[in-house]
C-alpha cells in the first residue's frame, strides 16, 4: 500500500526518543510514524443538494395518505451552501454549528465520502492545488461519530489486529505489531491496553477511551489528513480537553487535521487555529479561532458578558443573542444578517486565501522539511487578519 507515507518517509533525523530522553527501542518503526506527507485542503463553493420526497417508490403509499391522496412532488434540499476555506499541514480546523447544520456532510464531501448519486454535490475541492487522487484518499482517516469496534475485544487486540489487516506486507508481522504498540502508546491507551472495548451490555473501557481507539485505529495508516466527526461529543471536559490535545500534538507532526465539534470549552477552543462556523448549511465565520469574536463585535454582536467563545458562536449560529441589553431570545433576522456579514466581508477573502496557490510537495516525494520548523510545528499560510480589515 504506497499509502503508508510512513514506509518510504523517514523523519529528519530518522529517529525518535520515549518521553525520558531515552532512545526508542523500536527504532525504524517510531520515525515512521512521526513523518507525513504534507496536505493542504482547500474547499470552494461546496455545495450539496439532494431531493427529499417522492424520489423512490418505497414508501409512496405511507406518503400518499399523509398528503391526502396527492403523490408528493420531489423537492430539493440544500444541506450545503457555498461553503469555502482550507486548513493547511500543521493546523487544526474545527467545524462548529448546531445539530443539522451541516457538519458531518461536509466532512464527508471531504473526505470524498458522499454517494454518488443520492446528492448533487458541486464546487471544488483541491488537495495540494489538484483534485485529490487515490493517493490522498489513502492518506486520509475518518473517525465516525459513532464508533466501530468489536466489544469483545480488548484494546490491545483491536489494535493489533487491524494493524495485521491494514498494513501493507511490505512489513513483517512483527513490525506491524510494533505500530500497533507504537500508536496505542502515543494515544495514551497503554494503561487500558489489556482492557475489552465493551459496549452499552458489556462494561469495558470508558467513552474517551473508546473515541481515543477509534482515533488510534486510523492512525494505524499513519494519515496526513485526518478528519474526525464529533471527537468529544458524549465526553467531560477534561477527556475532551486531553482528546483534542492529542490531535493538536498530531498537527505538530505535520497532519491536517479537520473536526466538527459539538460544545466544545473555552480551554479546547484555544487549541483550534481555524474555525468554520455553520448555520443550516451556510458560513456564518471562516478565520483563526482567536479572531472570531472581534469579527462578530465589529459586526454589532458582542456577548453580555466574558463567555466561551464557543457558546456564544453557537448562539449566534442558533439566532439567539442579546436584544435590548436584557433578554436573550431567538431573533429572526440574526442568522440572515450574519450569513449577508460573510458574503460581504469574509468570503471574498477566504475565496482569495484558497486560490493563492502555495507551493505543492513535488509529486511522489514525502515529507518535506522546510514546511515545519525547528519544533516541528508547520507553518500557519492562512492568515487572513480578519478583525484588523472588517
Ligand atoms: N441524504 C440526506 N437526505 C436528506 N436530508 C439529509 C441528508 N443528509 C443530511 N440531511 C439533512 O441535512 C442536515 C444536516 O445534516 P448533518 O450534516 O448530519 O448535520 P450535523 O452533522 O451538523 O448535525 C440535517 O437536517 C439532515 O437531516
Ligand atoms: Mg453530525
Amino acid at each position: 500500500m504506497p499509502g503508508f507515507g510512513g514506509l518510504e518517509a523517514p523523519n529528519e533525523d530518522g529517529t525518535r526518543h520515549s518521553k525520558d530522553g531515552s532512545r526508542d527501542s523500536r527504532d525504524h518503526l517510531p520515525s515512521l510514524m512521526a513523518s507525513c506527507y504534507p496536505i493542504t485542503l482547500k474547499f470552494m463553493d461546496v455545495c450539496y443538494k439532494v431531493k427529499v420526497q417522492g424520489t423512490n417508490t418505497q414508501g409512496i403509499s405511507i406518503k400518499r395518505v399523509l398528503n391526502h391522496g396527492s403523490t408528493p412532488s420531489d423537492q430539493e434540499k440544500t444541506i450545503l451552501n457555498n461553503i469555502t476555506g482550507m486548513v493547511s499541514p500543521g493546523e487544526m480546523l474545527a467545524i462548529l454549528g448546531p445539530s443539522g447544520s451541516g457538519k458531518s456532510t461536509l466532512l464527508n464531501a471531504l473526505a470524498g465520502r458522499l454517494q454518488h448519486g443520492h446528492g448533487n454535490l458541486s464546487g471544488s475541492l483541491l488537495a495540494n492545488n489538484r483534485k485529490p487522487t487515490k493517493q490522498i484518499a489513502k492518506r486520509t482517516g475518518f473517525v465516525t461519530q459513532d464508533d466501530v469496534l468489536y466489544p469483545h475485544l480488548t484494546v490491545r487486540e483491536t489494535l493489533v489486529f487491524c494493524s495485521l489487516l491494514r498494513l501493507p506486507n511490505t512489513l513483517s508481522t512483527k513490525d506491524k505489531i510494533s505500530v500497533a504498540e507504537t500508536v496505542l502508546s502515543e494515544l495514551g491507551l497503554s494503561k487500558c491496553e489489556n482492557t475489552i472495548i465493551g459496549n452499552s451490555f458489556i462494561r469495558g473501557i470508558s467513552g474517551g477511551e473508546r473515541k481515543r481507539v477509534s482515533i488510534a485505529h486510523e492512525m494505524l495508516i499513519n494519515p496526513s489528513l485526518l478528519i474526525l466527526d464529533e471527537p468529544t461529543s458524549g465526553l467531560d471536559s477534561t477527556a475532551a480537553h486531553r482528546l483534542v490535545s492529542i490531535l493538536g500534538s498530531l498537527t505538530q507532526k505535520g497532519k491536517t487535521i479537520v473536526t466538527s465539534m459539538h460544545q466544545p470549552s473555552s480551554r479546547v477552543y484555544q487549541l483550534f487555529d481555524s474555525v468554520l462556523v455553520l448555520s443550516e448549511g451556510r458560513s456564518l465565520y471562516f478565520g483563526k479561532g482567536s479572531e472570531a469574536m472581534g469579527y462578530f463585535e465589529a459586526t454589532g454582536f458582542s456577548p453580555s458578558f466574558p463567555m466561551n467563545p464557543a457558546d456564544f458562536l453557537l448562539d449566534l449560529a442558533n439566532g439567539v443573542c442579546k436584544l435590548d441589553g436584557v433578554s436573550e431570545r431567538e431573533r429572526p433576522n440574526v442568522k440572515q444578517t450574519l450569513i449577508a456579514s460573510y458574503n460581504t466581508l469574509l468570503a471574498p477573502k477566504v475565496k482569495a486565501a484558497c486560490m493563492e496557490t502555495t507551493p505543492v510537495p513535488a509529486k511522489d516525494s514525502h515529507f518535506v522539511g522546510s514546511h515545519c520548523s525547528e519544533e516541528g510545528r508547520c507553518s500557519n499560510r492562512f492568515d487572513l487578519h480578519l478583525v484588523l480589515s472588517v
